[in-house]
């Protein structure tokens, strides 16, 4: 059985959920770089899982296609991608929205300190909202689910270039190879993205 859209009725509050996360965090840097500190933030997007996509999503999880697989059982309907310049900076974020009112932690990946085997670094968590917001037309044991993933520009572009290779129709037959360099890359970025941060912390000290 499938609903006509998948989020039912709660599609214009999970854009309000949506644009209230966006606007938490443009405060947090208006306010960082009004008290003469810091943007923490390169650049952030923000979607609501495409119809499709989420659809799909279901059927590889083998879940049937409702707003209750859809939001209550597959947490990243609603996702973020905070893009920071320095790892402190991620840790920054991750502090904020840790302490976000209305939202509660369910769940933290740290892939940055524990990388995944292929090299993927990035910090995952999910949010839950607590301030009464709930998915109707399902049975939701509780709020709406947020997804973030917190990652520096270099483990951004890394993951960019990862993704595009392991969607691609055709596995390339120097598949074995490509893998490696990927994972070598991840390691060297992540190695300069610690001396990046040296380096940025040797520049505030002396100001
Ligand atoms: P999903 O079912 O995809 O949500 O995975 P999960 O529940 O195991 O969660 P996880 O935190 O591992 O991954 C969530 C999301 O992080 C994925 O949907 C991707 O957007 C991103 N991600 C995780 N691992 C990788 C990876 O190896 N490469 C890239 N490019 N992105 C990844
Ligand atoms: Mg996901």
């Amino acid at each position: 059985m499938s609903d006509e859209t998948i989020y039912g009725e709660n599609l214009a509050l999970m854009e309000q959920l949506r644009s209230d996360v966006a606007a938490s965090l443009d405060e947090l840097r208006r306010t960082m770089s009004a008290g003469m500190e810091f943007d923490p933030i390169e650049h952030c997007l923000s979607r609501i899982k495409a119809e499709d996509s989420m659809r799909e999503k279901c059927r590889r999880q083998g879940l049937p296609e409702t707003t209750h697989s859809a939001l209550v059982e597959i947490q990243d309907a609603i996702g973020f991608r905070v893009v920071c310049a320095f790892r402190s900076d991620v840790y920054l974020v991750r502090d904020f929205l840790a302490e976000l009112p209305g939202f509660e932690v369910v769940v933290e990946k740290d892939y940055i300190k524990n990388a995944k085997e292929n090299g993927y670094r990035s910090y995952h968590m999910i949010l839950r909202t607590v301030d009464g917001r709930r998915p109707v037309g399902c049975d939701a044991d509780g709020g709406f689910f947020v997804e973030v993933q917190l990652r520096t520009i270099s483990m951004d572009t890394w993951a960019a270039l990862e993704h595009h290779m392991k969607y691609k129709k055709k596995a390339p037959a120097n598949e074995r190879l490509i893998v490696a360099e990927l994972k070598r890359c991840a390691d060297e970025l992540a190695s300069t993205d610690v001396s990046m941060q040296a380096l940025r912390d040797l520049i505030l000290e002396e100001q």
